[in-house]
């Protein structure tokens, strides 16, 4: 699938990122503040999204135009453009991830990794009830949580400035720009 135009809107995700987007959400919300007890359900829901994790860094090489890492990944080059365009009031959208998005992504996603990894060593023998291993996991989860409220607030703060509806387009897959009947 390509940067197809639709009327009035543009198609950003996929049907696999969306679906990726909202059961990664759902996983690391249900272990973090319901199922936190480290027990087998936690286990699974922890392992599922590591999982999501694994075939989205796969979609990133082989998936649509901006599901692809090509696409977003926030280089020096891009991150210094994007900067200087933000900070000198010129408007910098991107249809898929602008790089200080995509920062974000990778940083989250790497946290839901490094939360499979820490749970994972916390089941072997070798590890078993060490106490710092349980602290780190805590702490990888409470940055986790944090960094993930910073993002809503961002996607929330971001869709008034664009004048785009970026939580609606991560549903629909379409970004449509207020004001504009044609799309960008
Ligand atoms: C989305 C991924 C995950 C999140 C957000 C998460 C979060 C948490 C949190 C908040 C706690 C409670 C920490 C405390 O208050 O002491 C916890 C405990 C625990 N988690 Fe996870 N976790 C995840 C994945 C996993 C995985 C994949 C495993 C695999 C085995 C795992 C194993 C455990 C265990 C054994 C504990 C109990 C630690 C203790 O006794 O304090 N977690 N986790
Ligand atoms: C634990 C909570 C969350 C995690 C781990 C998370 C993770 C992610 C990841 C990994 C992406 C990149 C999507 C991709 O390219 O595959 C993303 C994008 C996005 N997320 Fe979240 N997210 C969380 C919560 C939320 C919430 C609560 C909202 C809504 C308020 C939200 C709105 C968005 C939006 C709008 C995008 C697309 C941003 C853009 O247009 O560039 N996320 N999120």
């Amino acid at each position: 699938m390509n940067y197809i135009q639709t009327n009035g809107g543009v198609r950003v995700w996929d049907p696999f990122i969306r679906i990726f987007h909202w059961s990664l959400v759902s996983c690391v919300l249900l272990n973090y503040f319901v199922i936190d007890d480290g027990e087998s359900l936690h286990q699974w829901i922890g392992y599922t999204a590591s999982a999501l994790v694994v075939a989205r860094i796969f979609w990133g090489f082989v998936g649509s135009k901006h599901a692809r890492f090509a696409d977003f990944f926030p280089t020096p080059a891009r991150l210094k453009q994007h900067l200087q365009r933000v900070i000198s009031g010129q408007p910098d959208t991107h249809p898929g991830h602008n790089p200080v998005g995509a920062l974000m992504m990778l940083a989250l996603i790497a946290l839901v990794l490094a939360l499979g990894v820490s749970g994972y060593m916390q089941s072997l023998d070798a590890f078993w009830g060490e106490e710092w291993l349980q602290e780190v996991h805590e702490l990888l989860g409470t940055t986790l949580i944090s960094l993930a409220g910073l993002h809503a607030a961002a996607a929330i703060i971001m869709s008034r400035v664009e004048r785009t509806n970026l939580i609606g387009a991560m549903f629909s897959g379409v970004k449509v720009r207020r004001g504009v009947t044609s799309s960008r």
